[in-house]
């Protein structure tokens, strides 16, 4: 799905989000250099934003691997200034070609509603992702989320039903991963659900914080 979507997918977020992906993004990346961090681990990181971010901000001091199955986010995310700084890999979240215990810290942007297509799903990917980080190594992830207000919730799904799908229509042409991101937005966990699969796929301490009115949520868990 992604495939075709490559070369505008950052600007299609810009649009879509009225700029705001920037600054959750920015939110997260801090986050996960405030620590002893020297290798991070960015699952499904399509063109590289916040691996490249991660990569400028921790410097020499860290070291950075970015996986994600789409060849073409790849190459976006390989053509872009400061690249060689980071470690590109082509694979599977559910299957990562990385020994047990290899990263301090995880992080999936944005990329946590493709990888729960079933709560089997979710949590073979969050089973998978605690593998490769060392005991005490952190999760991170940012995501949609559903917002505890009823009003704000409404207005969401309403702007995931049909401002979404019109929207990246306009913008690229491709009207199916648009309904299918409406769809996944309005069908994805609330924090409070989120953070009990990362308990049931063995972490601990999962804690979040909701950004924007709850529209989206970071969350932190602990191996
Ligand atoms: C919505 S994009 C998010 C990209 C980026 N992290 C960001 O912040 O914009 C989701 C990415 O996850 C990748 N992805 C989806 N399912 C995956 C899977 N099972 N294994 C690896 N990558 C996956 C897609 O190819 C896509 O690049």
């Amino acid at each position: 799905m992604f495939q075709p979507l490559a070369g505008r997918y950052e600007w299609t977020n810009r649009v879509l989000t009225f700029g705001l992906d920037r600054s959750w993004r920015r939110r997260v990346v801090a986050r996960v250099v405030d620590g002893p961090v020297r290798s991070v681990l960015d699952v499904g990181t399509g063109t590289g934003e916040v691996a490249l971010a991660l990569a400028r901000r921790g410097g020499d001091g860290l070291q950075v691997t970015a996986v994600d199955f789409s060849e073409a986010m790849l190459a976006v995310a390989r053509a872009k200034p400061g690249a060689d700084c980071v470690r590109w890999v082509l694979a599977p979240a559910t299957n990562l070609p990385f020994d047990d215990a290899q990263f301090d810290a995880a992080i999936v942007a944005f990329a946590l509603r493709n990888l729960s297509v079933t709560r089997e799903h979710l949590l073979a990917c969050l089973r998978e992702l605690r593998r490769v980080l060392r005991p005490c190594g952190r999760l991170f992830t940012v995501e949609t989320s559903q917002p505890p207000r009823k009003a704000v919730r409404g207005i969401l799904h309403l702007y995931a039903r049909w401002w979404v799908p019109m929207v990246g229509w306009i913008l690229t042409g491709q009207s199916g991963p648009y309904r299918y991101l409406g769809t996944s937005i309005r069908a994805f966990y609330d924090a409070e659900t989120l953070a009990r699969a990362m308990l049931e796929a063995g972490f601990s301490n999962a804690r979040f914080d909701r950004l924007t009115w709850g529209l989206v949520a970071i969350h932190v868990a602990t191996r």
